[in-house]
């Protein structure tokens, strides 16, 4: 498959079942992952996150099914499929007592890439993950958000085509999170595909084109991160905050055929829209607002109908 090849999915994962011993983890997971889009994966504890990106990138094998990975088969053709990912595990362990430097410059050898060429290498993935100026810093000086990214750029190294991230988000603070967020929609504007795990769905939403849910070992759902709001949210549910305080607006915005319910929230700048059914989207939605020459700070789904998606989605919580 080329890189232009926009009608293959990157990542194929058809009926795959996968057991450790007598433990079912994945009982026939289904779903796509297409060309240059940043998809989440999101599902709870134990639910098979992590199984399933260990047969993506060809650390496991699938029992049942078939995995394809730009249109080569796990199983048959493991080299072509290590060449075009770079996988960042959850539990990584970094060289702590290296440099920043020494520690990519020793995965770019293990990669096979000459002296000559590392240099520019290390400097390429240094500046992609935003760590220019800590070159020389050693990594045990760095905080836990640093050292993420010094695990990002040893998966940039050999210049992946798909990103394989098992949940890099978790254990940052939000400024750390924010900054990581910003630097994935970097790699995706340079046509990267990847593909991320969570077990908050919130926490992918603003970020993630499509999204997976997984759980239990079932796949739940699988598409557009639009749809999944859609079909789950049956009114659907904007939260809009203004420049300025929105009550004169209320009234009007209540008279609208579409609008079913609107709400002033704690904060008079901030207003919760629920519409009918089928009958308004986000852009029509936000034109209606633009006609009122109010002046919007932010526009986006209600994240409490995200919560509820999944939770109906998934049904429990936490499990072994
Ligand atoms: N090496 C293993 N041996 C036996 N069972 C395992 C092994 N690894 C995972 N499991 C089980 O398989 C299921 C799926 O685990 P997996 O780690 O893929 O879930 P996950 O979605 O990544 O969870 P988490 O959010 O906790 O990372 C769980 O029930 C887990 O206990
Ligand atoms: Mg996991």
């Amino acid at each position: 498959m080329s890189e232009s090849d926009n009608s293959q999915p990157v990542i194929d994962v058809e009926k795959v079942t996968f057991s450790f011993k007598e433990h079912r983890a994945l009982e026939r997971v289904t779903f796509q992952v297409w060309p240059g889009t940043l998809h989440g994966f999101v599902g709870p504890n134990g639910a098979g996150k992590t199984t399933t990106l260990k047969l993506i990138c060809t650390l496991l094998r699938p029992q049942l099914g078939r995995v394809t990975v730009f249109g080569h088969d796990v199983r048959e053709d493991m080299p072509a499929v290590r060449r075009r990912l770079g996988f960042m595990p959850d539990h990584f362990s970094l060289y702590r007592q290296m440099t920043v430097f020494e520690y990519l410059d020793f995965f770019a050898a293990a990669y096979g890439f000459p002296l000559k060429e590392r240099d520019r290498i290390v400097s390429d993935v240094l500046a992609l993950t935003d760590m220019d100026g800590r070159r020389d810093s050693l990594i045990q000086s760095l905080s836990r958000g640093l050292q993420q990214r010094v695990s990002l750029a040893r998966v940039l190294v050999n210049d992946p085509d798909l990103l394989l991230l098992d949940e890099p988000a978790s254990g940052l603070d939000p400024r750390a999170r924010i900054e990581l967020m910003e630097i994935l929609r970097a790699l995706r504007e340079m046509g990267k595909t990847i593909f991320i795990s969570s077990h908050i769905l919130t926490e992918l939403a603003e970020l993630c084109d499509s999204v997976t849910i997984i759980d239990r070992g079932t796949t739940r759902f699988c598409g557009p991160m639009d749809e999944l709001l859609r079909r789950n949210a049956e009114q659907p549910t904007y939260k809009i905050r203004l420049e300025s305080p929105a009550n004169g607006l209320v009234d009007t915005l209540r008279n609208m055929l579409e609008i079913v319910e609107v709400t002033l929230l704690d904060d008079p700048r901030e207003l919760r829209i629920v519409c009918e059914p089928h009958t308004i989207n986000a852009n029509t939605l936000l034109n209606r607002l633009m006609e009122h020459n109010v002046e919007i700070v932010s526009f986006g789904h209600d994240q409490r109908h995200l919560n509820e998606a999944f939770m109906h989605l998934t049904q429990e919580g936490v499990r072994s």
